[in-house]
């Protein structure tokens, strides 16, 4: 049975090949000053910095440059970037770049009139936005976290050896978001394997758990096989603009909390994730694709039925002659040599992750209620010394 909730997305996104022109319609409902939130230059690279300084040109936007958002943007960054917009009182933040700079502009966004430290308020003690918050809109390079249409930010403190991700309520949501498919054949293939799993990790979280046979399912079924069928084409031609596109459309769809709504999530293996990259630094995805496969057949017996469907749903696993059991197992083999395939690192020992890591990253990642079967710390370590 479908649970209770409310639905509301209140990011107005502009998708297409010239969808970067939407800007001369976003800009002129904010004021004067834009922070320009980018990354470690690939948008100077690719010339996409020029064409996004010409347009706050044209719009008469005084922008106050904000480089060197770093992957995985940490609690000192988010620092910078608050004193930089109460220095300049910023009317808009513009991320342009991937998750990272995009969750990096919602965290200043709530942090900038807000009195307490954020890392403490919002990351370590969760608590709720209770100021006003700068807006946010992004111009997206990389398809994966599906931040661009929902309301969380994870960031990164190396020294307490924590990454914690914060979703705000609605009103931290970009207000607009700008998807052109073609930026992403840009993206390294590393990165793009990346953003890639990361799109069914997120799928994958939403979808096992719970016993309903919701629409959620159904619609995240189609999401997955979607998916797969692109990114085989992807990571051969990496600018088919058809294949780029439907894994854009498919990372927003994701996680833009329309799948969740009515169902029970799981997310271990985001915690799982985070604590990795929070001893490490690893490119997401990759934190994700080294477990999954270790955490997927350890959960398993508990929620068999659902794996059976997946395997025959998503994987087209011939059930004939096997046990549900059998068909299950198929289908997370499945799972892993399609991530292998892609080019996702199946081991952790790959990340930089050593024996000696293992108990501190158990400690570092957050118990989740909501799978088929919670892990304890032993299971925990079980999945890290197996993904080894
Ligand atoms: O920094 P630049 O020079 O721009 O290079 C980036 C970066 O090195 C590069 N890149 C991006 N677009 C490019 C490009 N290079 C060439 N051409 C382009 N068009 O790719 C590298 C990785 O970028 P990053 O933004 O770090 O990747 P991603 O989008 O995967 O974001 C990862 C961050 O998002 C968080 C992760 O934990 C991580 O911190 N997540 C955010 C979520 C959310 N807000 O809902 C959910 C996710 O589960 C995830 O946790
Ligand atoms: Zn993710």
């Amino acid at each position: 049975m479908l649970g209770t909730f409310d639905y509301v997305n209140p990011t107005r996104l502009h998708f297409g090949p010239e969808a970067l022109d939407a800007l001369r319609d976003e800009l002129p409902r904010y004021g004067a000053t834009v922070q320009l939130a980018y990354g470690g230059g690939s948008i100077k690279k690719t010339g996409l910095y020029d064409q996004v300084t010409a347009l706050l040109d044209e719009c008469g936007k005084t922008v106050v440059e904000d480089a060197g958002v770093m992957p995985n943007p940490t609690v000192e960054k988010l620092y910078e970037g608050v004193r930089l917009a109460r220095e300049n009182d910023v009317d808009l933040i513009l991320a342009v770049g991937g998750g990272s700079v995009v969750d990096y502009a919602k965290a200043v966004s709530v942090s900038v009139h807000c009195d307490e430290d954020p890392w403490e308020r919002y990351y370590l003690r969760m608590e709720d936005v209770a100021c006003d918050v700068v807006p946010v809109g992004c111009v997206l390079t990389m398809a994966g976290t599906g931040s661009e249409m929902n309301g969380g930010a994870v960031i990164t403190n190396h020294a307490q050896q924590l990454k914690i991700g914060h979703v705000f309520g609605e009103n931290v949501f970009p207000r607009f978001a700008i998807l052109n498919p073609a930026l992403t054949f840009t993206v390294p293939r590393y990165q793009m394997a990346a953003g890639i799993f990361d799109v069914m990790s997120h799928l994958m979280e939403q979808y096992f758990s719970g016993a309903d046979d919701n629409v959620s399912d159904y619609l995240m079924e189609g999401l997955m096989r979607s998916l797969v069928h692109a990114s085989r084409i992807a990571v051969v031609h990496p600018t088919d603009y058809e294949a780029r596109s439907n894994i854009m459309w498919t990372a927003t769809w994701a996680l833009n909390t329309l799948v969740a709504k009515g169902k029970t999530t799981d997310w271990t293996v985001h915690m799982i994730g985070q604590a990795v990259g929070a001893y490490t630094d690893a490119t997401h995805g990759m934190t994700l694709s080294a477990v999954s496969p270790a955490y997927y057949r350890l959960v398993m017996p508990y929620g068999l039925a659902k794996f059976a469907r997946f395997a025959r749903t998503v994987w087209d696993v011939d059930g004939a002659g096997r046990t549900e059991q059998d068909v299950a197992a198929a289908g997370i083999d499945a799972l892993e040599a399609w991530a292998r395939d892609i080019g996702c690192v199946m081991r952790l020992s790959e990340l930089g992750v050593t024996e000696g890591m293992l108990d501190g990253i158990v400690e570092a990642t957050f118990p989740m209620e909501g799978g088929y079967h919670p892990l304890t710390k032993t299971e925990t370590k079980r999945v890290l010394t197996e993904s080894l």
